[in-house]
């Protein structure tokens, strides 16, 4: 579904991403890991069309879209879910769901895809007219992923979605993630915490200085010592003894 081949990303004349090469297939669950500043968010805004690339080739769906913006892959069905959440914090819950499909094309069925956000999240629902910057950071989360649903999206990008939300929210964004994928949604998560990551995904890419390091299933990632010594603060050679 989604094929990034080379991908070539700077940001002024800095270079972020320096030849990234990953792929999801259709209704997967794919982790994108690694430190500070390794490029995971930059990967997603090349993605959503939010950062042009340089060189490479992004294919969604067998189309290339390296370099169309991204109100046009929006319609075409990729939703992002950005870092921080970046929600309108003086307009209301619903009015910030409804972005999520302002463009003509997917005005249609918006309430349905509305109901379907508060059945999700029912506390959505009780504070739908209230201003989104006044709700806890959990429930703009909620606000912020289901703004992406409401562009009834096939590939859902999300960036760090449980950072800075509280424990039990966090089990409850889970399920709703869960949720989303068990419904055809394909999903790319951008997540630091490695054991939290793979209570969602099945595979995962391991990225380092703007490049793919590391890739494989969640065994195949977490039982590599050198991911160990690297990410978990484990030694590897104690690891295996
Ligand atoms: N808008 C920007 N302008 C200039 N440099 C940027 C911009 N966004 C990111 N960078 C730089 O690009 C590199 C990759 O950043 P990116 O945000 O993609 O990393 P990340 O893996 O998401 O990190 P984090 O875990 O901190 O969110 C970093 O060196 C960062 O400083
Ligand atoms: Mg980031």
């Amino acid at each position: 579904m989604l094929d990034i081949k080379d991908l070539v990303v700077e940001h002024g004349n800095m270079r972020a991403l320096f030849g990234m090469t990953l792929n999801v297939r259709q209704g997967e669950r794919v982790a994108l890991l690694g430190a500070n500043g390794a490029g995971k968010s930059t990967t997603l805004g090349a993605i959503a069309g939010i950062y042009p690339p340089r060189s490479g080739s992004i294919r969604f769906k067998g189309t290339e879209i390296a370099g169309k913006p991204a109100a046009v892959n929006v319609v075409s069905g990729i939703a992002m879910v950005p870092e921080g959440r970046r929600l309108f914090t003086g307009m209301t819950v619903q009015e910030n769901l409804e972005l999520g499909a302002y463009a003509p094309s997917l005005r249609k069925g918006v309430q349905d895809r509305l109901e379907g956000i508060f059945d999700m999240f029912p506390i959505l629902k009780e504070k739908r007219h209230q201003l989104s910057g006044e709700l806890s950071g959990g429930q703009q989360q909620m606000v912020a992923i289901g703004r992406a649903l409401m562009s009834k999206p096939d590939l859902l990008l999300l960036d760090e979605p449980f950072l800075g939300i509280a424990p039990v929210v966090v089990h409850l964004v889970m399920d709703a993630l869960r949720k989303i994928a068990e419904g055809g949604v394909t999903v790319l998560l951008v997540e630091q915490n490695v054991h939290r990551a793979f209570e969602f995904a099945e595979r995962g890419y391991v990225i380092e200085h703007g490049h793919v390091i590391m890739q494989g299933s969640a065994h195949d990632i977490l039982d590599d010592p050198d991911f160990s010594a690297k990410f978990l603060g484990v030694d590897s050679e104690e690891n295996q003894a």
